[in-house]
C-alpha cells in the first residue's frame, strides 16, 4: 500500500520559517517591530515544547517506552515478563470501494479493494495463479479430505445426565431474556451449539407439533410445557426422522496442508505472499495453523459463524494453550486474520456471505427473527449485507479482531460473521489461511519463546522461530 497515512508525524511540518513571512509586511508597517517578533518567537517556542511533550507522551503510552517496571508484573510472579516491542500493522480500509496497489510478487502489482470497514475486509483478484490453484487442489486430494462435521450419533444422553441439571435449571439457562417463555431463537441457538444440528424455525414448529409440546399453540414454550418434555426429546425426535447432511451446521470436506520447511514450493510461496500482504512479523505467520483446503460439493454450505471466539479472562487460545495457565476452563480459536482463497470459479451459488457487514449496529438477538434467520446460508444469503462471488485465484481477507488501540489485538469483531452459501451448481474449492495471535500479549510471547527453544536441525531461518513439527492435528482444529 502506498498510502500509509498512519505515520505522518508532526515535526515534519515545522519548517523554521521566519514568522514574519506568514503575515504580509507592509513597507512602513511596524507590525514587524522587535517586540512583536519577540512575542511571536515566544509562542513559537511554547508550540515546539508542546509538540515535544506530546511526542514523549505518545511514546511512553505506546507500551515500548519501558517507563520503569511493568505495572502488571505482580500478577505473574514466576513468569518472565515480555515488554511489547512490536506494534501489529493493520491495513487501512479508507472507504468501501477504495482500491490500493500492493506489491506482493516481483513481476506483478496487485489491486486490493476494500469491501467493508466492519469487518475490515479486502478483496485481491488474481492473488493465486491458475497453476497455484490447481496444485493446492491436487495436494489436498492427494492427502485426502475428511468430513468437516460428523453426523450426529445416538447415545449422547449421558451428557445430560452428567450435567445433573433440573428442567427448571435448563429452562432458566435457555431463557436468555428471562421472560419466562422460550422463544424459537432461544432454542435454535442452543441446539446449534450443542448438537451441531441446524434447526430452522419450521423444523422446530414440526417438532413442537410432533411432540405436542406447545399445548396452547402460541409458538412459545412455557416452563410447564417444557417440563413435560424429556431432556433429549428434541434429539430423539430428529434422529427418528433421520438427520441429513444438509441439516448440519456445515456440509463440506477438508484437509490441512503444512506450509513450513520441506513443504511444496507453491505452499511456501503462498505463505510468503500472505506475510507480505498482512505485513505481520514472519514468525507470527510461521507459527499459525497450516493451510486448510475445503471442498463443498453441490448442496454444500457452512452457516454463518465467527472464525474466532470472544476472549474472556477464563478463556485460552487453542494455539497458545501450551503457554497458557492450565486452569483456564475454556478454549477458543484466536484467529486475528482470515485469508480465504477461491481455488475455482463456482458455477452456481457458493458465495461468501457477510450478513451484518457495515450494518449500523450489531444485535445478536435480531439475527434470528421468527421467520428470517440471517445465519442460515441455505435460505437467506440474499438478505446478507454483503456477498462475495467465488472467482478462481481471488483472495479475500478480513480481521476477526479489532485493535486494542495500542498496537495489539483487541476485542472480537462481531461484524466478521460470515458463512458459505449453498452451492447450487458444480463444486466449490477454497483454502483458508488463519493467522493466530493471542489477544493476551504475554501468552503469545511465552508461546513463541517456548517454541523457539525447541531443538532445530538447522537454522537457516531468519526468525529462529520456525517449528520443527506440526502441532496441529485435524481434531483440535475444526473451527466451530
Ligand atoms: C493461573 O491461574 C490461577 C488461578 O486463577 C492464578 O492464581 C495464577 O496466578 C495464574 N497463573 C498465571 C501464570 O497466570
Ligand atoms: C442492522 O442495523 C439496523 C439499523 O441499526 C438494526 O435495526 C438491525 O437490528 C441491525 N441488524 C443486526 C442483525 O444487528
Amino acid at each position: 500500500m502506498e498510502t500509509d497515512a498512519g505515520d505522518t508525524t508532526a515535526p515534519a511540518t515545522l519548517s523554521p520559517r521566519p514568522p514574519c513571512a506568514r503575515i504580509s509586511c507592509h513597507k512602513s508597517s511596524n507590525i514587524c517591530s522587535r517586540s512583536y517578533f519577540m512575542v511571536v518567537m515566544v509562542f513559537f517556542h511554547i508550540y515546539i515544547i508542546n509538540v515535544i511533550a506530546l511526542l514523549l507522551y505518545v511514546h511512553y503510552n505506546d507500551g515500548h517506552g519501558g517507563a520503569g517496571p511493568s505495572r502488571d508484573s505482580h500478577r505473574l510472579p514466576a513468569q518472565p515478563e515480555f515488554l511489547r516491542d512490536i506494534s501489529l500493522p493493520r491495513i487501512e480500509g479508507i472507504r468501501v470501494g477504495h482500491v490500493q496497489k500492493v506489491s506482493l510478487v516481483t513481476d506483478k502489482v496487485h489491486e486490493m479493494r476494500t469491501l467493508s470497514l466492519k469487518p475490515l475486509l479486502f478483496e485481491i483478484p488474481d492473488f493465486l495463479s491458475e497453476e497455484e490453484c490447481r496444485v493446492v487442489m491436487q495436494l489436498a486430494q492427494l492427502k485426502g479430505l475428511m468430513e468437516s462435521q460428523l453426523m450426529v450419533q445416538e447415545g449422547q444422553e449421558e451428557l445430560v445426565e452428567e450435567l445433573n441439571l433440573s428442567p427448571e435449571d435448563i429452562f432458566n439457562l435457555l431463557d436468555i431474556n428471562q421472560d419466562g417463555q422460550l422463544q424459537l431463537h432461544e432454542i435454535l441457538t442452543h441446539s446449534r451449539v450443542r448438537d451441531g444440528i441446524w434447526l430452522t424455525p419450521e423444523n422446530l414448529r414440526e417438532i413442537y407439533a410432533g411432540l405436542k409440546a406447545d399445548k396452547d399453540g402460541n409458538g412459545l414454550l412455557s416452563l410447564e410445557e417444557f417440563r413435560l418434555l424429556s431432556s433429549d426429546a428434541f434429539q430423539r425426535f430428529l434422529l427418528q426422522q433421520g438427520v441429513k447432511r444438509s441439516q448440519l451446521v456445515r456440509n463440506s470436506r477438508h484437509t490441512w496442508l503444512y506450509q513450513g520447511k520441506g513443504a511444496h514450493r507453491v505452499l511456501q510461496d503462498i505463505k510468503k505472499r500472505v506475510t507480505r500482504l498482512t505485513r505481520l512479523p514472519p514468525a507470527l505467520v510461521d507459527l499459525s495453523e497450516p493451510l486448510q483446503v475445503v471442498l463443498y460439493e453441490q448442496g454444500g454450505h457452512y452457516h454463518a459463524h465467527h472464525d474466532s471466539g470472544p476472549v474472556y479472562p477464563e478463556t485460552a487460545c487453542t494455539h497458545t494453550r501450551l503457554a497458557a495457565n492450565t486452569s483456564t476452563p475454556f478454549e477458543t480459536s484466536c484467529r486475528y486474520i482470515t485469508v480465504l482463497f477461491y481455488l475455482n470459479s463456482v458455477e452456481g451459488g457458493g458465495e461468501t456471505a457477510f450478513p451484518v457487514a457495515d450494518n449500523r449496529t450489531y444485535d445478536e438477538v435480531s439475527l434470528i427473527q421468527n421467520d428470517v434467520d440471517l445465519l442460515d446460508t441455505r435460505k437467506n444469503c440474499d438478505k446478507s449485507n454483503l456477498r462475495v462471488k467465488p472467482t478462481k485465484g481471488t483472495a479475500v481477507f478480513w480481521y476477526n479482531y479489532l485493535s486494542d488501540g495500542k498496537g495489539w489485538v483487541g476485542e472480537q469483531d462481531e461484524y466478521s460473521l460470515h458463512g458459505g452459501c449453498m452451492v447450487t451448481h458444480g463444486m466449490k474449492w477454497v483454502a483458508n489461511k488463519w493467522i493466530n495471535i493471542d489477544p493476551d500479549y504475554q501468552r503469545q510471547a511465552r508461546y513463541q519463546q517456548l517454541v523457539s527453544q525447541q531443538p532445530e536441525d538447522d537454522d537457516d531461518d531468519d526468525e529462529g522461530l520456525k517449528m520443527s513439527t506440526d502441532p496441529y492435528n485435524s481434531d483440535t482444529h475444526q473451527d466451530l
